[in-house]
């Protein structure tokens, strides 16, 4: 989804004041191979450092500057057993995705309102199209991991409980007590989980 590549590479400069759509390149004399690898995948990650018990290490253009201009990006998804990556969206990207580890209910619900799902077990893949709400909850009693790809290099994520309860300034209680049709008392109990 993202535009074309106009030369071979870009690797993105990260530090430039320079504000483009995208990031301005490196110089190519300053390019060196390490910036077409990336190991940040190879870490163990912490589940419970929050309360889904899910963790998301980006590959994205931030954390790998060689994927500037080629409108490509992937993730590592790690998931306790009965831990979720919560309902979300990638405004820039279709998403498509392997399990590696662990059997996952993978979920999305089209602009129909149609919702899709199976378990996976690994090696078996899914696709969320672009946009769509999409969550991944690790219904196995081992650890579950995925590798997620995107067709874009900053494919963004919109949280729904953390876009809706945990924005800076606060979405007003009203609001959401009307759109959830519940009492503003159920609205400010679910905001206080995310203090
Ligand atoms: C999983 O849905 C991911 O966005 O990596
Ligand atoms: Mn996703």
């Amino acid at each position: 989804a993202d535009p074309e590549p106009l030369q071979d590479f870009c690797v993105a400069d990260l530090q430039s004041t320079t504000t483009i759509n995208g990031f301005p390149c490196k110089p190519a004399s300053q390019v060196t191979s390490d910036d077409f690898f990336f190991s940040g995948f190879t870490n163990e990650a912490n589940t419970s450092s929050n309360d889904f018990g899910s963790f998301v290490t980006p590959g994205n253009v931030e954390a790998f500057p060689g994927l500037n201009t080629l409108g490509i990006s992937m993730n590592r998804v790690d998931i306790a057993p009965g831990g979720i990556n919560p309902p979300h969206h990638h405004p820039r990207a279709s998403e498509a995705g392997v399990v590696v580890q662990g059997q996952v209910l993978v979920g999305f619900v089209t602009t129909a309102g149609v919702y899709h799902s199976r378990v996976l077990a690994a090696s078996e893949m899914f696709v969320i199209p672009r946009g769509l709400v999409h969550f991944q909850l690790n219904v196995g009693i081992e650890k579950a991991i995925l590798i997620t790809s995107f067709n874009s290099q900053l494919p963004g994520s919109v949280v729904a409980p953390l876009a809706l309860f945990a924005a800076e300034p606060s979405v007003p209680d009203r609001v959401l007590a009307r759109s959830f049709l519940v009492g503003e008392d159920v609205v400010r109990s679910i905001k206080a989980k995310f203090r």
